[in-house]
């Protein structure tokens, strides 16, 4: 694993109760960042802020709802007045898809996919951004999906979602990287976390479908997906500017 150097930064992940963003949240903290801990379940968020202070390092934790704007202005105020600034942002709260054809689809399930993983992406940025340019830089990284550069049945509204991520992410990242911000996306294929803990309820043969459709013949562990993220932050990924990063095990390119 490699070691960065975050000493004296301030990141904030957001969907960090659990899965990939508290895999992100412990190794932006163990590389010394101070990190707030954005969720919607605070009391999972106070279970990383634990995890993260039993590893020597510094957090917080706040309730966000990143599909409403006033919400996630509050966690980038929050996170200003907790530790004086903002130089890093991992926007990734995410819910799982539809399980419903696009003729199946109930209107509000449509409608809550876009609200969480694609608004609450834009209200990410839209609020954190400012916070970012008063520190005369830094660099965010939106968290997408295998999905968001493939189709999948029955997953509409995520897939619509992932996708818009990327056209948003290659966006900002046109419009701030001129100003010091580089903004990439990730594209996790299948990770351990409580998204996919719950979709494959324990059952072995499920997770060995799903691992199959891996080229790499298995899931990623969360770590793995964290540690793409760390490097995109990093001043190790310098010249890396609006990418959309498979970390897939292949998936994307079969
Ligand atoms: N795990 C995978 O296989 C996988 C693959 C591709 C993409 N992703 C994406 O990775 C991200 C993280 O998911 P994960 O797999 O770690 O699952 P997870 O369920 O462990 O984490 C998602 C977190 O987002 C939080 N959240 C949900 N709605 C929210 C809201 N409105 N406001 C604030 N927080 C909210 C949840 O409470 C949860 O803690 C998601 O965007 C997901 O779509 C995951």
């Amino acid at each position: 694993m490699i070691h960065y150097d975050f000493d004296g930064k301030v990141a904030v992940v957001t969907g960090a109760a659990g899965g990939i963003g508290r895999a992100t949240a412990r190794r932006l903290a163990a590389a010394g960042a101070r990190v707030v801990v954005a969720d919607l379940d605070l009391d999972q968020a106070e279970e990383t802020v634990k995890l993260i202070a039993g590893d020597g390092g510094d957090a917080a934790a706040v309730r966000v709802d990143v599909a409403e704007s006033a919400s996630v202005k509050a966690m980038v105020d929050f996170t200003v007045r907790r530790y004086g600034g903002l130089d890093y942002a991992h926007n990734n709260a995410g819910i799982v898809g539809a399980g419903a054809n696009i003729a199946d689809m109930p209107d509000e399930v449509w409608e809550r996919g876009i609200a969480v993983m694609l608004s609450g992406v834009f209200y990410g940025m839209k609020h954190e951004i400012p916070a970012i340019l008063a520190r005369g830089g830094g660099a965010i990284v939106n968290t997408s999906s295998g999905a968001g550069l493939i189709g999948f049945p029955g997953m509409g509204n995520y897939v619509a979602a992932k996708h818009g991520v990327i056209g948003l992410t290659r966006t900002a990242a046109l419009e701030y990287i001129t100003q010091g911000i580089r903004i990439n996306a990730i594209c996790p294929g299948t990770a351990r976390s409580r998204m996919v803990d719950d979709w494959m309820r324990g059952s072995a043969e499920a997770e060995a479908q799903v691992a199959a459709l891996h080229p790499i013949g298995r899931i990623a562990e969360a770590d793995e997906i964290a540690e793409a993220v760390l490097w995109l932050l990093s001043g190790a990924a310098s010249f890396v500017v609006g990418a959309a990063l498979p970390v897939d095990g292949g998936y994307t390119i079969t």
